[in-house]
Protein backbone atom coordinates (compact mmCIF):
# COMPACT_ATOMS: atom_id res chain seq x y z
CA UNK A 1 0.00 0.00 0.00
CA UNK A 2 2.91 2.59 1.33
CA UNK A 3 4.70 1.13 -1.87
CA UNK A 4 2.14 2.09 -4.09
CA UNK A 5 1.97 5.46 -2.80
CA UNK A 6 5.15 5.94 -2.93
CA UNK A 7 5.17 5.24 -6.36
CA UNK A 8 2.18 7.25 -6.97
CA UNK A 9 4.07 10.32 -5.45
CA UNK A 10 7.41 9.51 -7.36
CA UNK A 11 5.82 9.03 -11.09
CA UNK A 12 3.99 12.71 -9.91
CA UNK A 13 6.72 13.96 -9.29
CA UNK A 14 8.85 12.63 -12.47
CA UNK A 15 6.01 14.09 -14.60
CA UNK A 16 5.40 17.45 -12.95
CA UNK A 17 9.76 17.45 -13.88
CA UNK A 18 9.40 16.24 -17.12
CA UNK A 19 6.27 19.21 -17.72
CA UNK A 20 9.05 21.87 -16.10
CA UNK A 21 11.40 21.09 -18.57
CA UNK A 22 8.95 20.96 -22.30
CA UNK A 23 10.33 24.02 -23.97
CA UNK A 24 7.71 26.41 -25.79
CA UNK A 25 8.27 26.41 -29.44
CA UNK A 26 9.73 30.07 -30.79
CA UNK A 27 8.48 31.32 -33.96
CA UNK A 28 11.78 33.63 -34.53
CA UNK A 29 15.14 33.18 -33.27
CA UNK A 30 15.35 35.11 -30.51
CA UNK A 31 17.85 37.77 -29.54
CA UNK A 32 18.97 38.66 -26.26
CA UNK A 33 21.97 41.31 -25.43
CA UNK A 34 23.40 40.62 -21.88
CA UNK A 35 25.12 44.34 -20.98
CA UNK A 36 26.28 46.27 -18.34
CA UNK A 37 27.45 50.08 -17.63
CA UNK A 38 30.53 49.20 -15.66
CA UNK A 39 33.06 45.94 -16.33
CA UNK A 40 33.23 43.36 -14.39
CA UNK A 41 30.16 42.71 -12.52
CA UNK A 42 29.60 39.45 -14.04
CA UNK A 43 28.25 39.43 -17.36
CA UNK A 44 30.13 36.71 -19.33
CA UNK A 45 29.49 34.19 -16.10
CA UNK A 46 26.09 34.95 -16.61
CA UNK A 47 26.06 34.46 -20.21
CA UNK A 48 27.78 30.99 -19.77
CA UNK A 49 25.88 29.58 -17.47
CA UNK A 50 22.75 30.80 -18.43
CA UNK A 51 23.01 29.05 -22.10
CA UNK A 52 23.77 26.05 -20.04
CA UNK A 53 20.29 26.43 -17.84
CA UNK A 54 18.97 26.65 -21.59
CA UNK A 55 19.77 24.04 -22.75
CA UNK A 56 18.53 21.82 -19.67
CA UNK A 57 15.05 23.30 -20.78
CA UNK A 58 16.19 21.48 -24.25
CA UNK A 59 16.53 25.24 -25.64
CA UNK A 60 19.77 25.50 -28.90
CA UNK A 61 21.50 28.13 -28.01
CA UNK A 62 23.97 30.26 -29.99
CA UNK A 63 26.37 32.26 -27.44
CA UNK A 64 27.74 35.52 -29.79
CA UNK A 65 31.03 36.33 -28.35
CA UNK A 66 30.95 40.14 -29.03
CA UNK A 67 33.26 41.68 -26.40
CA UNK A 68 35.90 43.75 -28.48
CA UNK A 69 39.21 42.19 -28.10
CA UNK A 70 38.81 39.96 -24.94
CA UNK A 71 37.64 36.71 -26.30
CA UNK A 72 35.58 36.36 -23.05
CA UNK A 73 33.58 33.46 -23.99
CA UNK A 74 36.01 30.89 -25.26
CA UNK A 75 38.28 31.92 -22.02
CA UNK A 76 35.37 30.83 -19.86
CA UNK A 77 34.97 27.23 -21.55
CA UNK A 78 38.25 26.88 -21.90
CA UNK A 79 38.48 26.74 -25.74
CA UNK A 80 40.81 28.26 -28.60
CA UNK A 81 38.61 28.21 -31.48
CA UNK A 82 39.90 28.00 -34.78
CA UNK A 83 38.28 30.80 -36.58
CA UNK A 84 36.14 33.93 -35.50
CA UNK A 85 33.29 36.25 -37.56
CA UNK A 86 36.07 37.78 -39.12
CA UNK A 87 36.81 34.61 -41.33
CA UNK A 88 33.17 35.31 -42.51
CA UNK A 89 33.09 38.70 -43.38
CA UNK A 90 36.60 37.28 -45.51
CA UNK A 91 34.62 34.89 -47.17
CA UNK A 92 37.26 32.79 -45.99
CA UNK A 93 34.84 30.22 -43.75
CA UNK A 94 30.94 30.00 -43.53
CA UNK A 95 29.10 30.25 -40.16
CA UNK A 96 28.72 26.68 -40.14
CA UNK A 97 32.89 26.43 -40.00
CA UNK A 98 33.22 28.93 -37.24
CA UNK A 99 30.22 27.95 -34.90
CA UNK A 100 32.02 26.04 -32.04
CA UNK A 101 29.95 23.58 -29.94
CA UNK A 102 31.09 23.53 -26.12
CA UNK A 103 27.41 21.63 -24.63
CA UNK A 104 24.72 19.89 -25.32
CA UNK A 105 22.38 22.72 -27.39
CA UNK A 106 25.20 25.49 -26.40
CA UNK A 107 27.65 26.73 -29.69
CA UNK A 108 29.79 29.61 -29.42
CA UNK A 109 29.49 32.20 -32.09
CA UNK A 110 33.45 33.56 -31.57
CA UNK A 111 33.56 37.36 -32.28
CA UNK A 112 36.94 38.69 -31.02
CA UNK A 113 38.02 41.96 -32.67
CA UNK A 114 36.03 40.99 -35.89
CA UNK A 115 33.45 42.18 -34.76
CA UNK A 116 33.75 45.81 -34.97
CA UNK A 117 34.72 45.68 -38.43
CA UNK A 118 30.77 44.80 -38.61
CA UNK A 119 30.30 48.34 -38.98
CA UNK A 120 32.12 49.02 -42.49
CA UNK A 121 31.62 46.23 -44.82
CA UNK A 122 31.11 46.84 -48.22
CA UNK A 123 28.21 45.78 -50.27
CA UNK A 124 29.56 42.16 -50.82
CA UNK A 125 30.67 41.37 -48.00
CA UNK A 126 27.50 42.83 -46.58
CA UNK A 127 25.48 40.34 -48.58
CA UNK A 128 27.76 37.53 -47.60
CA UNK A 129 27.59 37.96 -43.97
CA UNK A 130 23.79 38.82 -43.87
CA UNK A 131 23.15 34.92 -45.98
CA UNK A 132 25.56 33.27 -43.08
CA UNK A 133 23.84 34.96 -40.09
CA UNK A 134 20.56 34.13 -41.64
CA UNK A 135 21.23 30.43 -41.63
CA UNK A 136 21.19 30.63 -37.90
CA UNK A 137 17.07 31.01 -37.27
CA UNK A 138 17.33 27.46 -38.13
CA UNK A 139 20.44 26.71 -35.81
CA UNK A 140 18.89 27.52 -32.40
CA UNK A 141 16.23 28.94 -30.57
CA UNK A 142 17.90 31.60 -28.92
CA UNK A 143 21.32 33.79 -29.79
CA UNK A 144 22.75 35.17 -26.59
CA UNK A 145 25.43 37.87 -26.76
CA UNK A 146 27.76 39.37 -24.29
CA UNK A 147 27.92 42.70 -25.41
CA UNK A 148 31.06 43.90 -23.22
CA UNK A 149 30.32 46.87 -21.27
CA UNK A 150 30.03 50.55 -21.48
CA UNK A 151 28.73 53.05 -24.00
CA UNK A 152 30.24 52.01 -27.18
CA UNK A 153 28.85 51.85 -30.51
CA UNK A 154 29.03 48.28 -30.92
CA UNK A 155 27.44 47.33 -27.30
CA UNK A 156 24.73 50.32 -28.08
CA UNK A 157 23.69 48.54 -31.71
CA UNK A 158 23.88 44.99 -30.12
CA UNK A 159 21.22 45.99 -27.58
CA UNK A 160 19.31 48.18 -30.28
CA UNK A 161 18.95 45.08 -32.42
CA UNK A 162 18.30 43.02 -29.91
CA UNK A 163 14.72 41.82 -28.65
CA UNK A 164 15.64 42.14 -24.99
CA UNK A 165 18.05 43.07 -23.22
CA UNK A 166 19.88 42.00 -19.62
CA UNK A 167 21.42 44.76 -17.60
CA UNK A 168 23.49 43.27 -14.90
CA UNK A 169 25.06 45.10 -12.13
CA UNK A 170 26.20 44.30 -8.63
CA UNK A 171 25.26 46.69 -5.31
CA UNK A 172 28.36 48.44 -5.42
CA UNK A 173 27.65 52.20 -6.06
CA UNK A 174 29.40 52.97 -9.61
CA UNK A 175 28.02 49.78 -11.21
CA UNK A 176 24.63 51.52 -10.13
CA UNK A 177 25.52 54.66 -11.61
CA UNK A 178 26.41 52.84 -14.86
CA UNK A 179 23.77 50.77 -14.83
CA UNK A 180 21.64 53.85 -14.62
CA UNK A 181 24.27 55.06 -17.33
CA UNK A 182 23.36 52.50 -19.74
CA UNK A 183 19.37 52.58 -19.32
CA UNK A 184 20.00 56.08 -20.03
CA UNK A 185 21.47 55.56 -23.28
CA UNK A 186 19.35 52.97 -23.97
CA UNK A 187 15.89 55.07 -23.88
CA UNK A 188 17.82 57.62 -25.74
CA UNK A 189 18.08 55.47 -28.78
CA UNK A 190 14.75 54.55 -28.61
CA UNK A 191 14.68 51.15 -29.77
CA UNK A 192 12.00 48.72 -28.55
CA UNK A 193 13.95 46.47 -26.55
CA UNK A 194 12.37 45.06 -23.60
CA UNK A 195 15.02 46.05 -20.66
CA UNK A 196 15.46 43.25 -17.63
CA UNK A 197 17.76 43.48 -14.41
CA UNK A 198 19.92 40.96 -12.89
CA UNK A 199 21.83 42.28 -9.58
CA UNK A 200 25.17 40.08 -8.93
CA UNK A 201 26.87 39.16 -6.68
CA UNK A 202 24.81 39.76 -3.72
CA UNK A 203 24.90 38.62 -0.08
CA UNK A 204 20.95 37.78 0.27
CA UNK A 205 18.05 38.58 -1.04
CA UNK A 206 17.16 41.99 0.52
CA UNK A 207 20.18 43.35 -0.89
CA UNK A 208 19.21 42.29 -4.06
CA UNK A 209 15.63 43.68 -3.86
CA UNK A 210 17.03 46.45 -2.38
CA UNK A 211 19.66 47.50 -5.12
CA UNK A 212 16.97 46.67 -7.15
CA UNK A 213 14.45 49.42 -6.15
CA UNK A 214 17.04 51.99 -5.96
CA UNK A 215 17.60 51.69 -9.79
CA UNK A 216 14.38 51.54 -10.71
CA UNK A 217 13.27 54.71 -8.50
CA UNK A 218 15.61 56.31 -10.72
CA UNK A 219 14.66 55.03 -13.76
CA UNK A 220 11.05 55.24 -13.40
CA UNK A 221 11.28 59.37 -12.39
CA UNK A 222 13.82 60.54 -14.97
CA UNK A 223 13.59 58.20 -17.68
CA UNK A 224 9.92 56.57 -17.40
CA UNK A 225 11.13 53.88 -18.88
CA UNK A 226 9.49 49.93 -17.68
CA UNK A 227 12.15 47.70 -16.73
CA UNK A 228 11.38 44.32 -14.88
CA UNK A 229 13.89 42.42 -12.31
CA UNK A 230 15.02 39.13 -13.71
CA UNK A 231 16.76 38.13 -10.83
CA UNK A 232 19.66 37.87 -8.89
CA UNK A 233 23.03 35.46 -8.29
CA UNK A 234 24.37 34.74 -4.91
CA UNK A 235 27.99 36.01 -4.51
CA UNK A 236 29.81 32.30 -4.38
CA UNK A 237 33.17 31.76 -4.40
CA UNK A 238 32.71 28.48 -6.95
CA UNK A 239 32.18 31.06 -9.34
CA UNK A 240 35.62 32.52 -8.95
CA UNK A 241 37.22 28.74 -8.62
CA UNK A 242 35.48 27.83 -12.20
CA UNK A 243 36.69 31.00 -13.67
CA UNK A 244 40.52 29.98 -12.52
CA UNK A 245 39.85 26.24 -14.04
CA UNK A 246 37.98 27.87 -17.19
CA UNK A 247 35.27 25.56 -16.80
CA UNK A 248 31.35 27.28 -16.19
CA UNK A 249 30.27 26.65 -13.07
CA UNK A 250 27.19 24.91 -14.10
CA UNK A 251 29.36 22.10 -15.53
CA UNK A 252 31.90 21.66 -12.54
CA UNK A 253 29.34 22.78 -9.43
CA UNK A 254 25.41 22.41 -11.03
CA UNK A 255 24.35 22.39 -7.41
CA UNK A 256 26.45 25.09 -6.38
CA UNK A 257 23.99 28.76 -4.86
CA UNK A 258 25.47 30.60 -8.09
CA UNK A 259 24.15 28.54 -10.40
CA UNK A 260 20.91 27.87 -8.72
CA UNK A 261 19.78 31.26 -9.14
CA UNK A 262 20.73 31.49 -12.64
CA UNK A 263 18.66 28.18 -13.36
CA UNK A 264 15.80 30.64 -12.14
CA UNK A 265 16.71 33.42 -14.09
CA UNK A 266 16.33 30.86 -16.78
CA UNK A 267 12.78 29.85 -15.75
CA UNK A 268 12.22 33.40 -15.40
CA UNK A 269 12.90 34.03 -18.67
CA UNK A 270 11.01 31.40 -20.21
CA UNK A 271 7.91 32.02 -17.98
CA UNK A 272 8.39 35.78 -18.76
CA UNK A 273 9.49 36.72 -22.03
CA UNK A 274 10.30 34.05 -24.35
CA UNK A 275 6.00 33.92 -24.29
CA UNK A 276 5.45 37.05 -25.84
CA UNK A 277 6.82 37.81 -29.44
CA UNK A 278 10.27 39.33 -30.22
CA UNK A 279 9.99 42.89 -30.65
CA UNK A 280 12.96 43.43 -33.44
CA UNK A 281 11.49 40.05 -35.15
CA UNK A 282 14.38 37.14 -34.16
CA UNK A 283 17.52 36.71 -36.44
CA UNK A 284 16.44 38.64 -39.70
CA UNK A 285 15.37 41.75 -37.33
CA UNK A 286 18.64 41.35 -35.63
CA UNK A 287 20.95 41.38 -38.64
CA UNK A 288 18.87 43.91 -40.30
CA UNK A 289 19.14 46.55 -37.66
CA UNK A 290 22.74 45.55 -37.07
CA UNK A 291 23.84 46.18 -39.96
CA UNK A 292 21.60 49.00 -40.53
CA UNK A 293 20.11 48.16 -44.14
CA UNK A 294 16.30 49.09 -43.69
N1 LIG B 1 28.16 35.52 -8.51
C1 LIG B 1 29.47 35.68 -8.40
N2 LIG B 1 30.10 35.38 -7.24
C2 LIG B 1 31.43 35.56 -7.12
N3 LIG B 1 32.23 36.02 -8.08
C3 LIG B 1 31.68 36.35 -9.25
C4 LIG B 1 30.27 36.20 -9.49
N4 LIG B 1 30.00 36.61 -10.76
C5 LIG B 1 31.20 36.98 -11.29
N5 LIG B 1 32.20 36.83 -10.39
C6 LIG B 1 33.62 37.14 -10.61
O1 LIG B 1 33.77 38.45 -11.09
C7 LIG B 1 34.76 38.53 -12.09
C8 LIG B 1 34.17 39.20 -13.32
O2 LIG B 1 33.20 38.35 -13.90
P1 LIG B 1 32.91 38.38 -15.46
O3 LIG B 1 31.79 37.44 -15.74
O4 LIG B 1 34.17 38.18 -16.22
O5 LIG B 1 32.43 39.90 -15.61
P2 LIG B 1 32.23 40.78 -16.94
O6 LIG B 1 32.02 39.85 -18.08
O7 LIG B 1 31.03 41.62 -16.64
O8 LIG B 1 33.45 41.62 -17.09
C9 LIG B 1 35.24 37.10 -12.34
O9 LIG B 1 36.49 36.95 -11.74
C10 LIG B 1 34.22 36.23 -11.68
O10 LIG B 1 34.83 35.13 -11.06
MG1 LIG C 1 33.11 39.67 -19.85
Amino acid sequence: MYDQMYDQVTKLRRLVREKDKVKVKLNNMRVIAVSSGKGGVGKTNLVVNLALALAEHKYKIIILDGDLGLANVDVAFGVIPDYNIRHLITGQKKIEDILYPVARGVTIFPGASGISELANLDRGQLENVLVNMGRLENMADILLIDTGAGLGHTVLNFISASDDVIVVLTPEPPAMTDAYGLIKAIKNMQTKVNVNVVVNMVENELEAQQTYERLEQAVKRFLGLPINLLGWIYKDPLVNRSVLNQKPVGFTNSRSPAYKCIQGIASNIMRNYLQTPAVNKGIRGFISSLLRIT
